[in-house]
C-alpha cells in the first residue's frame, strides 16, 4: 500500500474540544490565541484567526470532539476514503462544519475521532499574529498501534521515532504531507490529547507570540526550546480546561529521507534545557 495520506497532501485544517465551560474555552483562545469568536448556540462556539480554527463543545473538560485534516483535492480524499474501505475501517459521516460534503470519519485505536475532507473556502482573509493550526499530538498507552494505524492502514509517513532502552516506542512522528510531522503520539498512561501545535514559522513570530500572550498575562509553561525531532522552536502554554497549547517555529521540511530514531532522553525532547518526559 502506498502513502495515500501523503499523496492526498493532507494537513491539519480544525480541531474540535469539549468543554465543561465552554464559553469560557472559547473566550480564551479568542484572547490568547488571536481568534475571533461566534457562539453558534448555547453549546457550541467557533474560534477563527488567520489559518486557525478551534470548535469548542459543550462536554468533557480536555476531550477532543474531533480532528479534521483536509485533502489537497477531490482525488487524493476519494483515494483516502478507498484506502479506509479496503482496510475494513468503520468509515462514519464526518461532523465537521468545515468540510464539504463527501468528508469522512474513522475511529483511531485510542478512540479518537479523525475527519477527512475537502476544506470550505476560506470566507474573508482573516487578520492577526501568524500560526495556522499544525499538528496534534496524542498520549496513549500503545503507540505501537497508533503508528500501526496511521502509517499501515491510512498511508501516513513515519518520521522519527523515540525509542527506549528495550528498543519499544516511546514517541512517534508521522506526516501526511511535507512538514514534519502533522500527527505525532506519546507513550502515556492515559488515551486522549497531549497537545496540538500552531506554526508561528519564524523565530521573531514566537517573540511577537511570547509578547501577545504576556498582553494577557499568560505565563508560559515550557520553553523557549528547541525539539530534537522537527528541530523546531518551541513554547508552550496551558489554556483553563488544562490542554496544552505548542506554538511553534521553523518545523523540518520533509522531503525524502528515512526514518530518524532518538533514544528517549531530555536532550531529545529539548536541546536547550528541561524537558517535560511522558515516559
Ligand atoms: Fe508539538
Amino acid at each position: 500500500m502506498g502513502k495515500t495520506a501523503v499523496q492526498a497532501g493532507a494537513y491539519l485544517h480544525h480541531l474540535a474540544f469539549e468543554s465543561s465551560k465552554p464559553a469560557r474555552l472559547a473566550a480564551f483562545y479568542g484572547n490568547a490565541m488571536d481568534m475571533e469568536v461566534t457562539q453558534l448556540s448555547h453549546s457550541e462556539w467557533r474560534c477563527e484567526g488567520p489559518g486557525r480554527r478551534m470548535i469548542v463543545v459543550a462536554g468533557t473538560d480536555k476531550q477532543l470532539a474531533y480532528a479534521g485534516f483536509a485533502c489537497r483535492d477531490q482525488a487524493g480524499l476519494v483515494a483516502l476514503r478507498l484506502r479506509a474501505q479496503q482496510e475494513n475501517l468503520e468509515v462514519l459521516n464526518s461532523p465537521s462544519p468545515y468540510f464539504q460534503p463527501g468528508a469522512f470519519a474513522l475511529y483511531d485505536p485510542s478512540g479518537q475521532t479523525v475527519c477527512f475532507g475537502l476544506a470550505e473556502p476560506v470566507q474573508n482573509n482573516r487578520t492577526g499574529l501568524p500560526g495556522p493550526v499544525q499538528h496534534l499530538t496524542f498520549a496513549a498507552s500503545d503507540v505501537e498501534a497508533f503508528v500501526a494505524f496511521y502509517q499501515d492502514r491510512l498511508g501516513f509517513l513515519l518520521t522519527d521515532r523515540v525509542l527506549h532502552d528495550d528498543g519499544t516506542l516511546a514517541t512517534a512522528f508521522l506526516t501526511s504531507n511535507h512538514e514534519h510531522h502533522t500527527l505525532a503520539c506519546f507513550q502515556s498512561d492515559r488515551n486522549g490529547v497531549d497537545h496540538h501545535s500552531y506554526e508561528a514559522g519564524d523565530w521573531g513570530y514566537i517573540r511577537d507570540w511570547c509578547d501577545h500572550f504576556a498582553s494577557h498575562d499568560i505565563q508560559l509553561d515550557w520553553g523557549p526550546g528547541r525539539h530534537g525531532p522537527g528541530n523546531n522552536l518551541f513554547v508552550f502554554i496551558t489554556d483553563p480546561d488544562g490542554n496544552w497549547i505548542e506554538v511553534s517555529a521553523e518545523l523540518e521540511v520533509i522531503y525524502d529521507r528515512g526514518v530518524v530514531d532518538w533514544p528517549q532522553h531530555p536532550r531529545t525532547l529539548n536541546k536547550w534545557g528541561r524537558a517535560i518526559m511522558r515516559s
